[in-house]
Formats: structure tokens, C-alpha cells, sequence
């Protein structure tokens, strides 16, 4: 199993661009099995995770290919309706196949999900949407059944916030007879850049990105050739990485408007970030200041950055409170981070006090989530010595050519056989 070896010290700088965005291609990938016919999506990053959804379609029957990061899938000859537990238990994402082979098959058979292993993660509100829109759902031996003669419009509304199960229903909804209405959805651009491929297929959606979605039902989608969104956590990770090396790094090919939240923590821990177009420069400080976090759903501080940003405030100046809202047990980096020297207490499972140290000493450490595994990563380029981070398979779920990223910014970031 490979491991990843950072030395610590260096100052990262130079440019590097950012790939196109895994939670984006997730869905949009499945959504071509609304569809006849081949689509393409360009900018499809090359992740364990699109690997995993890419043979679960194969799985189903659709044709895959891909050339670099061009993806092309037609689903005409989709059989079955079958997701199994080898190809699911992977990936928490795969749920998404759900409604989608409901809407095309009239049945469908999908595992229940595994997935990183962030709090117990239920899937209750894309199973109560689809039942909404009149899907007959049970739960047996560890597989979710549905099934429709006939989808229908409905009004829906999300007890919490939920981006996945917003996917799933307005997946679902697009092909459903009538109109549906998503209450208190999600709002990341990961919806609005879903919505806008369903739209380009024929879809009629309105309002995504904010809190009300309505979806008037097609009979049909057409295939379409769309491009992927940039990463904004792979964005925000090489953001904390200059900003925490008192580097000064360009990132490239990204969308400075999702990462409001992000560049307004970093410029109040003292970095510098200059926004251009498609770029964004940061120039960090060796006088990292303390800040408070609060992980709320988009616009607010996306929780999928938390672990990094702790990773930074571990040698800021001054002692920072970081709270999780959004998953529970998503604090299982801290117990490595200490491992490493810092100064961290935990209240209750969701406060984090982070006490700044003036230096973290690298260590061997445990990769266990996927951002988790970024942030040991950031902690061990500041940290004196070596650090090794183990079962690097997380990592490689969701950043594309990570060490090499890191080597392109003067990073000494090595992966090696373990
Ligand atoms: C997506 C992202 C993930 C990110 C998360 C929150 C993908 C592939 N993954 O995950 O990187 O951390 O959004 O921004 O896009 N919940 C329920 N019932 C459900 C569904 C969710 O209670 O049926 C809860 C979850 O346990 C969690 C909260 O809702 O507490 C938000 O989860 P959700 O937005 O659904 O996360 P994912 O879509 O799984």
C-alpha cells in the first residue's frame, strides 16, 4: 500500500492548476443515465471515486470510455437495475444511481452506501423525496428497492440540508410527470452545475442555488457534450498550503466565486489573496493569525475544508475554536495532528480549541478520511522532519495527482511503495 512522505520547511511557490471538481462529475457522470445516447464531459478529473462510478454504470450497461480527461457514456444499453454491494460499499455517492435507474427502469435495486467514515451518514432524505414523487421503497437485506409504474411531481422539503439527496431528486424529478418543488435545498455550486447540465439536456429547472428548486417533468433528455467545474476544495487545499508556508502560489483554471468563504478566513488569518478571473494568487504569512470556524452549507464555510484549515491553525498565533456542523465524528484527523505536536481539545465531538504551537514535528501518521488525509499533508510541509502518512487510498478518492501538484510548487511530497 503506498505511503506518502513529506518533508517539511519548504516554501511552496509557482503555479498550479486546478483539475475539475469530483463532487461535480459524481452526479453529472450518473445523470447520463437519463439519458439515450452518448454524452461527453470534458474536465473530468482522474480520482479513485470516478473510477468507482465509472464501472458502477459500466456495471449497469452503459458504455464508458475515456480518453484523458474526456468521458463519454452512452447508457442506451442500460439492463439493469441492479447496483451491487461490491461496486457501492466504495463510495457513499453511488445512492445517486438510485433515482435515476427508478426514472429509467421503473424498478431499481441499489446497496446501501459506504463511503468515508464521517458519522453515520444516512441516505432517509433521498429515500422520503423519491418515495414522494411515488416510488414504492423498501429496505432488505442490506439493499434499497424502489419502484414506480409512474413518477409524479411533487413538494418536497428537506428537514436538513443535504447536497446529495438535492442531486437525487432533482435527477429524479427531471424525467417525473408534473411539476416538483425542492424546499430548503442545497445550494453549492455543485447543484447549480448539475442542474445546468440537466437543463442542456432538455431539463427544465429553475432556482438552483437557492434554497427552492422547481422542476417541471420532460419527457425525455438529450445527450449533450458539458464541461466540468473546477475543484474548489482542491482549490482551497493549495490555498491553505501557500498561506500555511508563507508561500506565494497562482492557482489556475478555477472559480474564485465559490470560494467566498474561503479566501475571507485565509485574508483574516493574514494571508494575501488576489482574485483574478479564472485565478487566484495567495502570499501567506509566517505570522499566522488565530480565527474562528463554523462549517455551515454553502455560501457559508464548506465543512470539506475544515481539516485543512485546522491543519493551518495548529501553528497560528493565538488560539482558534472550530465547529462542525454538518457531520458528526469529522475531527478524527486531530488525533494525528496532535500526534504531531499540536495543541488541540476537543468538546462535546463537534468544538474543536486549537491552541497554536510554534512548530509541529513531522511523525508517522494515519490517513482516515478524505480532507483528513489532506490536512496531515499541509501539517507535515510545515512541520520539521519527516512525516509519513499511511493508507493513502483515501487521498487518492478525491485529489488528482497530488504529490506532483505539491512537486510542481517546490514541495518535497513523495509517495512511495509502504
Ligand atoms: C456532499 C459531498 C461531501 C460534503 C457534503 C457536505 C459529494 C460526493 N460529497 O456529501 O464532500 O462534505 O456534501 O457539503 O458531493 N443527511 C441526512 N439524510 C440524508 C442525507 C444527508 O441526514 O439522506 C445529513 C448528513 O448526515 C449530513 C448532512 O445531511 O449531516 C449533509 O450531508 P449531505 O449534504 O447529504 O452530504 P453528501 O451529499 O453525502
Amino acid at each position: 500500500m503506498d505511503i506518502i512522505a513529506v518533508e517539511g520547511g519548504r516554501r511552496l511557490s509557482g503555479n498550479v492548476r486546478i483539475s475539475g471538481s469530483k463532487n461535480a462529475a459524481l452526479p453529472i457522470l450518473v445523470s447520463s443515465l437519463l439519458v439515450d445516447g452518448t454524452c461527453v464531459f470534458n474536465n473530468v478529473p482522474d480520482l479513485m471515486d470516478i473510477r468507482s462510478i465509472k464501472l458502477l454504470l459500466e456495471d449497469l450497461g452503459a458504455r464508458v470510455e475515456t480518453q484523458g480527461s474526456s468521458v463519454s457514456i452512452d447508457a442506451t444499453g442500460v439492463n439493469k437495475f441492479e447496483a451491487s454491494y461490491d461496486l457501492v460499499r466504495k463510495m457513499r455517492a453511488s445512492i445517486l444511481v438510485l433515482g435515476p435507474i427508478l426514472a429509467r427502469q421503473k424498478k431499481a435495486r441499489v446497496s446501501l452506501p459506504g463511503g468515508c467514515a464521517i458519522g453515520a451518514r444516512p441516505i432517509n432524505l433521498h429515500l422520503k423525496g423519491i418515495a414522494a414523487l411515488g416510488a414504492d421503497i423498501t429496505l432488505e437485506h442490506g439493499y434499497v428497492e424502489a419502484s414506480a409504474e409512474k413518477l409524479t411531481g411533487a413538494d418536497i422539503y428537506f428537514d436538513i440540508v443535504s447536497v446529495g439527496a438535492t442531486e437525487s431528486l432533482m435527477m429524479t424529478a427531471a424525467l417525473a410527470e408534473g411539476v416538483t418543488l425542492l424546499r430548503n435545498a442545497a445550494r453549492e455550486p455543485e447543484i447549480t452545475a448539475l442542474a445546468d447540465v440537466l437543463n442542456s439536456m432538455g431539463a427544465k429547472i429553475e432556482g438552483a442555488g437557492t434554497p427552492e428548486i422547481k422542476i417541471t417533468g420532460v419527457s425525455r433528455l438529450n445527450p449533450v457534450t458539458v464541461s466540468i467545474i473546477p475543484d474548489r476544495i482542491e482549490a482551497g487545499t493549495f490555498m491553505v498550503a501557500a498561506a500555511m508556508t508563507a508561500g506565494d502560489v497562482t492557482l489556475t483554471d478555477c472559480e474564485p466565486e465559490h470560494l467566498g468563504a474561503v479566501i475571507h478566513k485565509l485574508k483574516l488569518s493574514g494571508s494575501r489573496v488576489d482574485v483574478l478571473d479564472k485565478s487566484i494568487r495567495v502570499v501567506g504569512t509566517t505570522d499566522i493569525q488565530a480565527i474562528d470556524i463554523r462549517t455551515v452549507p454553502y455560501p457559508g464555510f464548506p465543512t470539506d475544508m475544515q481539516a485543512q484549515f485546522m491543519a493551518m491553525l495548529t501553528v497560528a498565533k493565538g488560539t482558534s475554536v472550530i465547529r462542525e456542523t454538518i457531520f458528526e465524528n469529522r475531527f478524527i484527523h486531530v488525533s494525528e495532528l496532535k500526534r504531531m505536536g499540536a495543541d488541540i481539545t476537543l468538546e462535546g465531538g463537534n468544538v474543536a480549541t486549537v491552541k497554536g504551537v510554534p512548530h509541529l514535528s513531522g511523525a508517522p501518521v494515519m490517513a482516515s478520511d478524505l480532507r483528513a488525509s489532506a490536512s496531515l499533508i499541509l501539517a507535515g510541509l510545515v512541520a520539521e522532519g519527516e512525516t509519513v502518512v499511511n493508507r493513502v487510498y483515501h487521498l487518492d478518492r478525491g485529489y488528482e495527482s497530488i504529490e506532483k501538484k505539491f512537486e510542481g510548487l517546490g514541495g518535497v511530497v513523495l509517495r512511495k511503495k509502504g
